[in-house]
């Protein structure tokens, strides 16, 4: 079999350039003797997704994606659209929406992720899909209802009715407003947690993925980043036992200290930081993760990894289609692109 070849997203303004944020990775993959072609992230979001793969030569692949995250029934149609020109990705359709989406993994990594409940809301899509992955919501025009009283209290209780929790939908949170739709601070107060749930499905809009998501939260060890995206208090570390609100009065904010680990066939192939701390270092134990990363049996995955504040171990914040997983600054991706083009 050809080595595989890479479907890097197109410049949003002009389809015969790279966009901005996959140069680096182009450039990593031509000094390696990779072959890529450009897809219009655009045009698969808009549902076109034969336009998006027309620039792709018709009997090439097998593929990898590198790019923004799809939701999963517009990776389906990307993977329906390349089949029709002969050529196929690595990841199946349902295997990235395995890896993508809370309720697919979940199950297979139970007890070694926070305790999770998820409520399924009509008119929800499947899977952020904007360029910066989150967004700055999807505006007031979705009109999704978010869940009901009975419902949430219902939802609760399978979380054990009591302490803190935190919100998502089946991909991504609203954890640059913490306190307004991401962090509940008790899960008894169940006004609270609708107000919550409420304000999340509104911020989200029409970019909510699935549903809502209640998580356990988990105190995990935290670092001091400053906007330079620095340490900055000395070490950083910090292992204190508050209930998560990141301001740390200097303007600062606390962040948990994630490590990303990517996973091809079962081996993680490399480690690094978190995209948002990038630099910040951490050696996770991968002991507990290797056998349900392989029960899961995707190719190509992530896994976000944090450590419980008072050391007893390591636990997984998410996992994620390795196709759509952002790479931090400063690390150097060679490793993984030579797997990758060997797998
Ligand atoms: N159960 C939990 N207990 C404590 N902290 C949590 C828990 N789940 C998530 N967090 C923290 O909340 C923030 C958002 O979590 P999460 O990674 O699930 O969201 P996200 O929007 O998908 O983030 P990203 O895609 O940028 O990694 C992160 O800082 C994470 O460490
Ligand atoms: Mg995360």
């Amino acid at each position: 079999m050809p080595a595989p070849a890479f479907l890097l997203p197109s410049h949003p303004l002009d389809p015969r350039r790279i966009d901005p944020q996959f140069v680096r990775e182009a450039r990593l993959l031509r000094d390696l003797g990779g072959e890529h072609h450009l897809v219009d992230h655009d045009a698969l979001l808009a549902g076109d997704a034969r336009a998006a793969v027309d620039r792709v030569p018709a009997g090439r692949g097998p593929f990898w994606y590198r790019g923004w995250m799809l939701p999963s029934d517009r990776y389906a149609a990307f993977a329906a659209a390349l089949a029709e020109r002969g050529g196929h990705l690595l990841t199946s359709p349902p295997g990235y929406a395995s890896a993508h989406e809370l309720p697919g993994w979940y199950g297979v990594f139970e007890g070694a992720t926070p305790q999770s409940v998820w409520l399924p809301l009509a008119g929800a899509g499947s899977g952020s899909g904007d360029r910066s992955g989150g967004g700055d919501g999807g505006g007031d025009g979705a009109g999704i209802a978010p869940p009901g009283p009975e419902r949430l209290a219902a939802a609760v209780a399978g979380l054990g009715g009591r302490g803190p929790a935190i919100v998502k939908d089946y991909v991504k949170s609203r954890k640059d407003e913490w306190g307004e739709a991401c962090f509940v601070p008790e899960l008894a107060d169940l006004p609270a947690v609708a107000r919550v749930v409420a304000r999340f499905v509104e911020l989200q809009g029409a970019y909510l993925a699935g549903g809502v998501v209640l998580r356990r939260f988990e105190e995990f060890t935290r670092v001091v980043w400053d906007a330079a995206d620095a340490p900055s208090g000395g070490s950083g570390r910090d292992r204190d036992q508050d209930s998560g609100l990141p301001d740390d009065g200097r303007g600062g904010r606390r962040r948990t200290v994630e490590s990303r680990v990517w996973w091809l066939d079962g081996e993680p192939v490399l480690v690094g930081p978190h995209p948002d701390l990038p630099g910040c270092p951490s050696a996770p134990d991968l002991s507990g993760v290797r056998p349900p990363v392989r029960t899961l049996g995707c190719r190509f995955v992530t896994t976000d990894l944090a450590e419980r504040a008072d050391g007893s171990g390591w636990r997984v914040v998410e996992v994620g289609d390795g196709q759509v997983s952002e790479l931090p600054r400063g690390i150097d991706p060679s490793r993984l692109l030579i797997a990758l083009l060997a797998a």
